[in-house]
Formats: C-alpha cells, sequence, structure tokens
C-alpha cells in the first residue's frame, strides 16, 4: 500500500522527503535555541487549518498571549482559529502533561476528540522529559506519550531543545520511537549565524544526505532544497 503524505507546510521541504510526514507519524524537530523550532511547528498546524484539518498545539515554553502576537508577524490568525473550534492551544506544565500520562489520554484525549485533531504539536518533549530523574521511568514515560499519540490518530510534531551538532542530546528513546527527525541549524560561519536544515530520519522515506539552506522569512519557514550548506 502507498504511504499517506501530509505536507509539512514548509516550502521546499516536502520535495525532500516524497511529499511530506507519513500521515500519523510522529516527528521530532530538533535543534538550539532560537533556531525555528516552535515557528515550524506552528507552521505545520496552519497548513493544516487551511484545509480544514484540526489542530491543537501543547506547549511548556511559550506564553499563549506572547506567541499569538509573534505569530501574527507571518499572518497567522491563531485566534481565529481557536474560534472556529478547529484550533486548540494548551498551555501546560510538564507537571499537567503527567497527569494525562497517569489518566491514559485524560482532559487531552477529551479535547482532541471533541475538535477531531488530526494534528498535533508537542512543544517541547525535552521539557516534558526533564520532569523524570530515573532514565527507565524517563523512557517508560515517552513510550506511554508514544502510545497516546499513536491512538489519537494525529500527524505529530515534537520539538528537541538541543545544543549539540549531532543530535546526541536527543533522548535515546526518544529518537528510536520518532517516524522522522529533523534537525534545524543556527550556526556562525565567518561571523554570521547561517540558517539550515537536515532530515536525519524519516521511516519509509529515501532522504538527502545533504544539509540545506533555510530562512524565517515573512512568510515563516522556507527552505531551498537546491542551496547545500556547509556546515
Ligand atoms: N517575524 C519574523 N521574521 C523573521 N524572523 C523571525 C520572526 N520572528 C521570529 N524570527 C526568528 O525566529 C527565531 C525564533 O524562532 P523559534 O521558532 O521561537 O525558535 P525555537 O523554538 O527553536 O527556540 C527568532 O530568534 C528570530 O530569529
Ligand atoms: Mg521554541
Amino acid at each position: 500500500m502507498a504511504i499517506q503524505r501530509i505536507s509539512t507546510g514548509i516550502p521546499g521541504l516536502d520535495s525532500l522527503l516524497e511529499g511530506g510526514f507519513k500521515r500519523n507519524s510522529i516527528n521530532l524537530i530538533a535543534g538550539g535555541a532560537g533556531c525555528g523550532k516552535s515557528i515550524f511547528a506552528m507552521q505545520f498546524l496552519v497548513d493544516g487549518l487551511k484545509k480544514n484539518e484540526p489542530a491543537i498545539y501543547i506547549t511548556f515554553e511559550e506564553k499563549k498571549k506572547k506567541f499569538y502576537e509573534d505569530m501574527a508577524e507571518f499572518g497567522w490568525d491563531l485566534e481565529k482559529f481557536e474560534k472556529t473550534g478547529k484550533f486548540v492551544f494548551l498551555e501546560y506544565t510538564p507537571e499537567q502533561v503527567k497527569k494525562i500520562l497517569t489518566e491514559g489520554g485524560g482532559i487531552v484525549e477529551s479535547i482532541i476528540e471533541k475538535i477531531k485533531a488530526r494534528r498535533i504539536v508537542i512543544d517541547s518533549i525535552t521539557s516534558f522529559t526533564l520532569l523524570y530523574e530515573d532514565e527507565l521511568e524517563k523512557k517508560e514515560a515517552d513510550l506511554t506519550l508514544f502510545e497516546l499519540i499513536d491512538k489519537w490518530n494525529c500527524t505529530g510534531i515534537m520539538t528537541s531543545q538541543d545544543e549539540s551538532r549531532d543530535g546526541h542530546t536527543i533522548s535515546a528513546a526518544v529518537e528510536f520511537e520518532v517516524d522522522g527527525i529533523i534537525m534545524l541549524y543556527h550556526a556562525k560561519k565567518k561571523g554570521v549565524r547561517v540558517r539550515a536544515l537536515e532530515v536525519l530520519k524519516m521511516r519509509g522515506t529515501k532522504i538527502s544526505p545533504k544539509t540545506i539552506a533555510m530562512d524565517i522569512t515573512p512568510k515563516g519557514v522556507v527552505v531551498y532544497p537546491k542551496k547545500v550548506v556547509e556546515m
């Protein structure tokens, strides 16, 4: 059976992924602070919302008012989407998410069912993982979260705070469990920061070995698939 693809909503990126994310896959967007993870994740949801695919954004990092303001800069009216009942923004503490896990879905599951969410973002998995000190506990929590998302039939993005260049700080359980990993870079070259993107992993997809130029424009994240960046 042919793999069903869902657009990432990022101009230039789908062509690198044989058409986009796999439907119902969970994808990690990893990178350092300010490299564009939250914008990327929201852009993926806005793409869905424009196609009438309801979406939910769960965050431990962003404050709603500020986030809505920042996203309005890209022409994304999140308040409007919220009013149509197709978009929910959840500002959650990691403890609240912990509760969802122990309740096997809890309030998040009822919201997802109510709005019939097809796309989900968790920003970030790093803050969530930091809740657990014990490695085994951490792994179990990650797996429970993955099982839930799987059950919800959504295509998902998780962001991961990662300052290292080769992705070694991503929790091992998450790295193996996700269907895809995309690294975002904002690296200094000769005194100037350059943005770039690299697809590290994408199940069922032939990926490019190249690190590609990326930019954050007035319309959001844009990728230039033909422009290779020397890192
Ligand atoms: N309207 C905008 N136009 C261009 N670049 C922007 C705009 N808003 C934010 N940025 C860039 O995006 C960065 C923040 O991106 P964000 O997705 O919040 O990063 P992360 O979530 O990876 O920490 C800012 O530091 C800035 O460089
Ligand atoms: Mg962020």
